[in-house]
């Protein structure tokens, strides 16, 4: 069944149940307060017929004995009357009742016991009446009872339920009629969006849901917006997506063609020892260019897998990163480093802060040293790496953090472009972030990494 066509029997059924319930609840309560009324003019009634009897001795009733057409007055209603002995022996009743008076016991009274205190129905012939008895003060003391016809008062409630039914049909028609039209309305937004959704899901990926299509409900707005904002990112995603493989397949071939055109070189004539010699030098140069942007790009890719796990000293991050660092370029390195502890992952952090050291020391002039500092502050562990060089080309300050962006200096050289979007990506994974604080004079970058607590680094 469609989602409209069930939203809108839910809302017609519930209509229907509250119509159902309150049309049942005032019919009663019209029923009872007719039969209140019915039973409050009977009892008037018999007490004035009591006094009546109790004045001529208990032998004489003074209702009309006849009946009469003139039935609107509910006091002409009461035609029928009797009186009992208090062991239930008939004395006297109206001729309406003729020889067919009932027995006190058939009208649920047994001799000496309680008086009904409110009105009782019962039936006569073919009419049901509505009766009551009182204690009539004669000596000894007898019973009367008072009956009118339930007629009026139930071709009252009858034609009450009438109007209440034909008003009960209309409500349900109505409410069904409503309940399609709000199902429909509430449903139109969704389907908008399941078929922008469709549309993404079979590649449109150009499709957005319009605004003004969704109508003014506040929800299903949201809702829209929130799968364009989806659409948009996964598009952006994919886009990224596309331009590293792109990128990376393009860094792949340079070194590769570099390669084979030193080997086929190599080949072509026959050659002294120290030449072959050379030739495989650069071969294997070009061969460590490739197993190292091989492994750049495992990093990147393994990145979003690390799970911060230990508390790591600094102090060793550092030691490390410079001792990995220094095997590839000269730059002194000047550190002030707090005794702290980072919650993280030994290899990846050392790797993260050898990519800063690594790139301020391309940077920094000769002679002039890179600076590595590591403080803390309020449960951040702050590290920075600053260089006096000429600071981030600003064509290059927008997209530095993304793979295989690069400066001029870098493209001569052989970095991909990847050292900052793995050090941001480690940082990020553990839960903290890398920036570029200062982009000249000097440069310096700054990561923010969670510290350990004192009181549990002191316990390590
Ligand atoms: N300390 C710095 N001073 C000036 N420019 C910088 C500095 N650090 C990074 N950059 C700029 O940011 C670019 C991206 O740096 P990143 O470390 O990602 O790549 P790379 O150093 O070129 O190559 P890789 O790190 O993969 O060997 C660099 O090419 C350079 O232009
Ligand atoms: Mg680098």
């Amino acid at each position: 069944m469609k989602l409209w066509h069930r939203l809108a029997l839910a809302f017609s059924g519930l209509t229907t149940l509250a119509m159902l319930l309150a049309l049942s609840v005032t019919l009663a309560v019209f029923k009872h307060a007719q039969e209140r009324g019915l039973d409050e003019e009977l009892f008037e009634r018999a007490a004035t017929e009591a006094a009546e009897v109790t004045l001529l001795g208990g032998r004489r009733l003074n209702i009309e004995q006849a009946p009469s057409d003139a039935s609107n007055n509910l006091v002409q209603l009461v035609k029928y009357g009797a009186v009992f002995a208090a062991d239930g022996t008939l004395i006297t009743h109206t001729v309406t009742f003729g020889d067919r008076t009932p027995a006190l016991v058939a009208l649920g009274y047994r001799p000496g016991g309680a008086l009904p205190f409110r009105g009782f129905d019962f039936v006569f012939g073919e009419q049901i009446l509505r009766g009551v008895l009182v204690r009539v003060h004669t000596d000894p003391p007898e019973l009367l009872l008072l009956a009118a016809p339930r007629d009026d008062l139930d071709s009252d409630v009858l034609y009450l339920l009438r109007a209440m039914a034909m008003v009960f049909c209309a409500v349900v028609l109505a409410s069904a009629g409503a309940g399609l039209w709000l199902g429909a309305r509430l449903t139109r937004g969704i389907k908008r969006i399941a078929q922008v959704a469709r549309r993404v899901s079979e590649g449109e990926l150009g499709a957005r849901v319009d605004d003004a299509s969704l109508g003014r409900d506040r929800e299903i707005v949201r809702l829209g917006g929130d799968l364009n904002q989806m659409i948009t990112r996964t598009q952006a995603l994919l886009e990224a997506e596309r331009r590293f493989v792109s990128n990376a397949a393009h860094e792949l071939r340079s070194p590769l063609s570099a390669l084979r055109g030193e080997l086929e070189l190599a080949l072509r004539h026959p050659r002294t020892v120290e030449a072959y010699r050379a030739a495989i030098d650069e071969a294997l140069g070009d061969t460590n260019r490739l197993v190292d942007l091989a492994e750049d790009l495992l990093t990147l890719a393994r990145v979003s897998a690390l799970r911060a796990a230990e508390p790591v000293a600094a102090a060793a991050v550092v030691a490390q990163a410079i001792a990995a660092s220094g095997a590839r370029h000269q730059a002194a390195v000047d550190t002030d480093v707090e005794p702290v502890w980072v919650i993280g992952q030994s290899g990846a952090l050392v790797r993260l802060l050898r990519n800063l050291i690594d790139n301020a020391a391309t940077h920094a002039p000769e002679g002039s040293p890179v600076r590595v500092s590591v403080h803390a502050s309020d449960g951040w562990v702050r590290l920075a790496v600053e260089d006096d060089g000429a600071g981030v080309e600003e064509n290059v300050r927008q997209r530095m953090f993304e793979p295989f962006a690069r400066g001029s200096l870098e493209r001569e050289a052989s970095g991909a472009g990847l050292g900052l979007a793995i050090a941001r990506d480690i940082a990020r994974a553990h839960g903290g972030e890398l920036r570029l604080e200062s982009p000249a004079h000097p440069t310096r970058f700054v990561a923010l990494l969670p510290a350990v607590a004192a009181a549990s680094a002191a316990d390590e």
